[in-house]
């Protein structure tokens, strides 16, 4: 029996179509997924849209479009994006599916209902509808959201409220003792702050008149689910919570949750306690990201300073762009995201350094070797390993350049070309371990370029050289 590896993606707002930041989130996920299949586990793979969102309503209204119709058209869209950037997904869950996600839903509710950690109160607070959270006086910058600086709105409501707070210093216990691990530690240090200070309760429940779609809260059809507590729940119902209990138990816990660090509070404070109150186990990591900056700021569509993953994949290919986002975006830390920054790697790392790697070992390979060469098994090297194994993606990719500097300079030392031609042994050995070690590069690109790594391969397994070169050079 294979082990089982559940990863998930966020699930994005559908209120536009995706930018970089959020293509970059979904190809960690990726590059982690195929990772761990090519690691011998049977993998889960979720990815989804958040639907039921106050600003997703929004924006449909504003588009003059059907509220149904705008769903369909852009959760359309980024399954068109996953198939373009090679996103190897397995479910796609959308939050207004009555099917696969409601009954999960109202499962969890009701387990939360009966531990007795949902309560109904009164309640004022400051809402921001780009967060779709409250937030407290003390935690805004200049009065406004500290996300987004823009001005909140003052909510009075009746809702029900989840008891967060019951749940402070278990989670504190469980993030310490590693139980539950919140990647890098520079976040897992942050939330323990957060829960130093203490968690307040949250409103969990929204009135129907002010939020009109949404997942109707159980027994109480005046009001419907806050969107975090229904989005949250995605993670479980996909793998069958609440309607297939074979799956849920094949797939649950998480073995890790992909988040970006502006919605750690929510996986690592809030989705624990929620399962903690059901009495259900918890996801083994939460791993945060940083944020794809343009113009120095966060992209986002609030900001302005979106780029169009479309645009860059049409341009320079989809494995280039998976290598910009993977090799230049520190995989824990906040990284810069430009056309031409993508350009200029793609000209240096990938026409010339990786594409023409390709070319030069196998014209020499094709051209002095009678037949090809014999990879053996489990060539990749540990640290590229052990740094996937740490979903340290950035440093992962970075040992295939070092291999691939190391092959270049390899081959200026030795010049096997010439060699050959004195020593034809000698040069063939050279020529024949450069093959070999061009395999591995193939094989360790697997999780971060599949299309060119599945090239190498079999262009080394066929001892040819590429027709055209992989990467042509953009002027
Ligand atoms: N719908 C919620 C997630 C619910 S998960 C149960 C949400 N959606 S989102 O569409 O706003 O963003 C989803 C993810 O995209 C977040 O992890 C966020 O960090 C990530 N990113 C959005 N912009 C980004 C960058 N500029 N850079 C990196 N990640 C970015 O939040």
């Amino acid at each position: 029996m294979k082990e089982k590896f559940y990863i998930t993606s966020p699930i994005f707002y559908p209120n536009a179509v995706l930018h970089v930041g959020h293509a970059y989130t979904i190809t960690v996920c990726d590059a982690i997924a195929r990772w761990q299949k090519l690691s011998g586990k049977e993998v889960y793979f979720l990815a989804g849209a958040d639907e039921n969102a106050g600003k997703v309503a929004k924006a449909a209204e504003a588009a003059g479009n059907d509220i149904e119709e705008h769903l369909e058209a852009i959760t359309d869209a980024f399954k068109d994006l996953y198939a373009k950037l090679d996103i190897s997904y397995d479910q796609f869950i959308r939050t207004t599916d009555k099917e696969v996600h409601w009954p999960g839903a109202i499962a969890l509710w009701q387990k939360l209902v009966e531990a007795g950690d949902i309560e109904k109160r009164t309640y004022s607070g400051l809402y921001c509808p780009q967060c779709e959270a409250f937030y407290t006086e003390k935690e805004l910058i200049e009065g406004k959201c500290p996300l987004h600086g823009i001005e909140l709105q003052k909510l009075e409501e009746e809702n029900y409220f989840f008891k967060l707070s019951k749940y402070t210093q278990i989670l504190k216990e469980k993030i310490e003792s590693g139980e539950f691990v919140v990647l890098p530690d520079t976040r897992k240090n942050e939330i323990l702050a957060q829960l130093e200070r203490g968690l307040e309760d949250v409103s969990f429940s929204r009135p129907v008149k002010s939020v009109p779609h949404g997942i109707p809260v159980p027994g109480d059809p005046s009001q419907v689910m806050y969107v975090w507590c229904d989005a949250l729940t995605s993670y479980m119902s996909a793998v069958g919570y609440g309607r297939d209990e074979e799956m849920f138990e094949k797939w649950w816990p998480a073995d890790i949750h992909v988040v970006g660090k502006d919605i750690l509070r929510f996986h690592a404070a809030i989705w624990p306690a929620m399962l903690l109150s059901a009495g259900l186990p918890l996801p083994k990591v939460v791993m945060a990201h940083g944020f794809v900056l343009s113009g120095g700021q966060k992209m986002s569509k609030s900001v302005g300073n979106t780029v169009d993953p479309l645009e860059l994949i049409n341009e320079f290919g989809a494995d280039a762009v998976r290598y910009y986002l993977l090799r230049k975006i520190p995989s824990f830390e906040d990284g810069t995201l430009t056309y031409d920054l993508v350009k200029d790697a793609y000209n240096g790392d990938l026409a010339n350094g990786l594409g023409n790697l390709v070319s030069r070992v196998l014209t020499m390979s094709e051209k002095n070797l009678s037949a090809p060469v014999m990879p053996e098994a489990n060539t990749i090297p540990e640290a590229f390993i052990e740094a996937m194994n740490r979903f340290d993606l950035n440093r992962a990719a970075n040992i295939v350049w070092e291999r691939i500097g190391e092959l270049d300079k390899k081959i200026q030392d030795t010049e096997p070309f010439k060699l050959v031609k004195v020593d034809e042994e000698a040069g063939k050995k050279i020529i024949t371990e450069l093959a070999l070690e061009l395999y591995t590069v193939g094989r360790m690109l697997n999780p971060l370029m599949p299309d060119t790594s599945k090239k190498i391969k079999q262009l080394v397994k066929a001892n040819k050289k590429p027709e055209a070169p992989l990467f042509l050079r953009k002027d």
